[in-house]
């Protein structure tokens, strides 16, 4: 016999054909899954939503994967790379403007030269900011070693998405060859965490290929792994990629929309403690998307402060919203946005995930 969706909610553990079935409520089912989601997030994270000034400094990538508008074979995408001064003055900004924190992302390089780089900005930032503004970085796959000099140089917080947790379905959204390896993703992942990053991971739904059951997985596998904080989001085409071509297979942008919002609700009831960013894909889609997800779970907002020139050739996807808005706009805006969601923003907290500060207790 099939429980109903009243019957899960009251369990306080989740097989995988729960989550399944979580995932795919509708209507009263959906509601009742949001009602107890943002439940758990009150009760555990509060009302607070934590600002990360994202900062896109450059497009150039040596990877190459199937869904990416960046990949390194689309020539259509104009390059750049923003220069540190300018880098420097948006954590500055980030930093008067009391965001707690700063999320450095490009597209993966690992020459030396871009190594010693990013060794020598995390500094510069930790200085110019006393100390004080938390460092995110989401800069790919790297060696243990770079990882640990990112984390001296005072880097604490590292993204990293596993994309799947499925490793055939991982393969077919990725050239198949050494570069973009399962197996390299997850043991990055390790390092990550060995190093002593608070840690990061994420996956894309609605996906071509990817089932319920892959979905479930992925939220089992983000809870075995312990992960500090999530990022996920609505996969969205993008005609200059070679996974465009299952475009006619993929569920409609606004299931994809309500799927990830599922995710985020299931995720907040199975990792009570943790940060979940409300992806700007959301916003790709729904313009009040990011709300809707801060409602039901997530609890950090990550507000793009790259400077405007180069925000338009930062396209992962199609229809990126905020390429146009300077920094200031975009925090004006973020207020008003998250006093809609009945939130209150975490202004000069570092907004660490609780989970972390429990984590390494253990
Ligand atoms: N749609 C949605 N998300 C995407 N990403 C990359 N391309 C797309 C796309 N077409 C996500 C990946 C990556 C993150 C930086 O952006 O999950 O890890
Ligand atoms: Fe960027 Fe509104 S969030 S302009």
């Amino acid at each position: 016999m099939t429980k109903s969706i009243e019957q899960i909610l009251l369990q306080n553990e989740y097989s995988k054909e729960d989550i399944v079935c979580l995932l795919q409520a509708t209507g009263e089912d959906e509601k009742a899954l949001f009602r107890k989601s943002s439940e758990v997030k009150l009760k555990y994270v509060g009302k607070n939503v934590y600002f990360r000034g994202l900062i896109e400094f450059s497009n150039i990538c040596e990877k190459d994967c199937l869904y990416c508008g960046i990949r390194s074979s689309n020539r259509h995408v104009s390059r750049y790379n923003i220069a540190d001064a300018e880098i420097l003055k948006a954590a500055k900004f980030a930093y008067e403007n009391k965001y707690a924190s700063l999320v450095l992302q490009s597209g993966e390089r690992s020459d030396k030269a871009f190594i010693n780089r990013i060794t020598k900005l995390l500094k510069e930032i930790k200085k110019l900011s006393n100390n004080e503004l938390g460092i995110t970085i989401s800069l790919g796959e790297q060696t243990k070693e770079t990882y640990q000099e990112w984390f001296d140089a005072g880097a604490h917080r590292y993204l990293l998405r596993i994309e799947s947790s499925n490793k055939d379905l991982y393969n077919k959204i990725h050239p198949y060859n050494e570069k973009h390896s399962h197996e390299t993703r997850l043991k990055c992942l390790q390092y990550l965490q060995d190093v002593g990053y608070q840690t990061g991971t994420g996956v894309m739904i609605g996906l071509p290929f990817q089932s319920y059951e892959d979905l479930a997985n992925d939220l089992l596998f983000m809870q075995k792994f312990d992960i500090d904080m999530v990022g996920m989001g609505p996969y969205i085409e993008h005609d200059e990629t070679p996974l465009y071509e299952f475009r006619d297979s993929l569920m409609s942008l606004n299931d994809r929309f309500r799927l990830t919002l599922r995710m985020i609700a299931v995720l907040r009831i199975l990792m009570k403690d943790i940060n979940i960013a409300a992806a700007t894909a959301l916003q790709a889609i729904d313009p009040l998307g990011r709300e809707k997800a801060l409602r039901l779970g997530a609890n950090v907002i990550m507000p793009n402060i790259t400077p405007t020139n180069e925000r338009a050739n930062y396209l992962l996807y199609k229809n990126k919203p905020c390429i146009d808005e300077g920094a200031d706009d975009c925090t004006n805006c973020m207020e008003a946005r998250i006093n809609m969601a009945d939130g209150e923003i975490g202004y000069g907290k570092w907004g660490d995930s609780k989970h972390f500060s429990r984590r390494i207790k253990k």
